[in-house]
């Protein structure tokens, strides 16, 4: 059996509101109430309070929340620490990978991956940085402690970004923080936290049932001559925030066990049907390819001699196959430059044109001007900016003398997309370059998405889209 994390991410915009003494003595708490409990604490901050906190006096740590995000498997990122909690170590380098971390899903997968048992807490910093949206999204459950009205105004910011990624925003929940239960008011809402709960409901927020003190002996646990942080439920006892961490801790862990598939397992089973939808998609596309070279004939299976320099599919799906180098580069170069189609390998013109021939998309299509059957063949750069435009007759053969030849590029077209002698589909063949090492490689998701782009791209320019209704999307 796998483990799976179910996640609490504490986060809030607003400063000093009590994310971090929230997320270090909830883990301190959860344990205290379930000794079995596996909790982990990790911080997308750049200080290093949960390491202060948790660290055991000459323990050597190896690895970071740096490396969790650099694909480190999480649970062996995992020390045991003080009271029984497990810490991913803090990193002053977090910042560095900003720029390397490629969306706001990154966390999740890598969570789901992680095989970190129990609850994890995810404290962040007071932004909604790259960091802190992929410690939102990844999260079974959200607290985002508010103190005060502007940071129940900051708390929108959340709200909307579940809202954009249609989420769902039930895992999202308010928490008064730091309330002065001295602060009496006139009228319905008689103190502070009833004040804070009553906006938040009123602007659509769920809100916690609890809610934490201001304790001035709370305050003093980290502001002490040792320069220790002293947990609440060692050195705060006797305080309304000792009670209200223990009511915290049971619904948390109420909740926790209530919950059979936490985020992270379903985004695991997601993954996985993800890559078994990958895999089959891939199969089906190599099961469409065409065994030979629509050109000279030969065989295009793999460890032949012939090398599978481009790619051809037609734009309703009907063909598709690989094109060896030498034929490949032949017609183009004919097409684009009307040179003779049958240009010996070692021909100055032909290794000129190979050279450049790979960094361009080709789409050719076959019309009708008048009577007249013509071809028009255009030149693309690989990011689809238009580099030429040739129109051809289309004829089947070539007469020079006595002797007759098939057209090329009118076999290549009629192969493709002929339906009887002389009537071909209303499509187009898009050529794209392939490796030729690895021919296979660009019908592999993420390149065969850009091809397809790509088809669509030309289309438009083309003018036709009416007969791109069998391409994936
Ligand atoms: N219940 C409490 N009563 C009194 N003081 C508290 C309480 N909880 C936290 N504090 C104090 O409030 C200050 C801010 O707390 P904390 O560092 O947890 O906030 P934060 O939201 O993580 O801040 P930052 O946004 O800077 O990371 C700290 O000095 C902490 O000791
Ligand atoms: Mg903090």
């Amino acid at each position: 059996m796998k483990n799976y994390p179910y996640v609490i991410t504490i986060s809030s915009e607003k400063g000093g509101v009590g994310k971090t003494t929230l997320a270090t003595n909830l883990a301190i708490y959860l344990k205290a109430l379930a000794e079995d409990l596996p909790v982990s604490v990790v911080s997308l901050d750049n200080h290093f309070t949960v390491d202060k906190m948790f660290s055991i006096k000459g323990q050597k740590t190896t690895g970071d929340v740096t490396d969790l995000l650099l694909e480190t498997p999480g649970a062996s990122l995992l020390h045991t620490g003080q009271y029984g909690v497990d810490y991913i170590p803090s990193s002053m380098a977090l910042d560095d990978l900003r720029d390397a971390i490629k969306g706001a899903m990154v966390l999740s997968r890598l969570l789901a991956i992680s095989e970190i048992p129990g609850i994890l807490i995810i404290d962040t910093r007071p932004e909604l940085n790259i960091f802190t949206q992929n410690a939102l999204y990844a999260a079974d459950r959200v607290i985002i402690p508010v103190k005060d009205m502007p940071s129940l105004e900051n708390c929108r910011n959340i709200f909307d970004l579940f809202d954009k990624r249609g989420l769902d925003k039930k895992a999202l929940s308010i928490m008064p923080c730091l309330i002065d239960a001295r602060i009496k008011y006139q009228g319905p809402f008689k103190d502070h936290k009833s004040l804070l709960r009553a906006f938040a409901i009123n602007r659509g927020y769920r809100c916690s049932e609890g809610y934490i003190s201001k304790s001035p002996k709370v305050e003093s646990l980290n502001t002490n001559p040792e320069g220790k942080i002293y947990p609440i439920l060692t050195h705060a006892r006797g305080t309304d925030v000792y009670g209200q961490y223990t009511q915290l801790g049971r619904e948390i862990l109420d909740e926790y066990r209530s919950v059979q598939q936490p985020r992270s397992m379903l985004f695991h089973q997601w993954l996985v049907s993800e890559e078994t939808r990958k895999a089959e998609s891939l199969q089906n596309r190599l099961s469409r390819l065409k065994d030979t070279c629509l050109l000279c004939g030969d065989n295009m299976a793999p460890n032949n001699a012939r090398k599978p320099s481009f790619y051809y599919e037609a734009s309703d799906g009907g063909a598709c196959g690989f094109l060896d180098e030498h034929c490949g580069s032949t017609l183009l170069l004919s097409c684009l430059y009307d040179t003779q189609p049958t240009l010996q390998e070692n021909d100055p013109l032909l290794l000129m044109f190979r050279e450049s021939a790979r960094e361009s998309v080709y789409a050719i299509r076959p019309f009708r001007n008048g009577t007249n059957p013509c071809a028009d063949v255009r030149r693309f750069t690989m990011d689809g900016s238009p580099v030429q435009k040739k129109i051809h007759p289309l004829v089947e053969f070539e007469e020079k003398g006595f002797t007759k030849t098939k057209n090329a590029l009118y076999s290549f077209l009629f192969e493709a997309l002929g339906e009887y002698p002389g009537k071909m589909r209303d499509a187009f063949l898009m050529i794209y370059p392939t490796n030729p090492q690895r021919p296979e490689s660009v019908l592999a998701e993420e390149t065969y998405k850009r091809l397809v782009k790509m088809m669509r791209h030309v289309a438009q320019q083309i003018g036709e889209t009416s007969h791109l209704t069998n391409v994936e999307t």
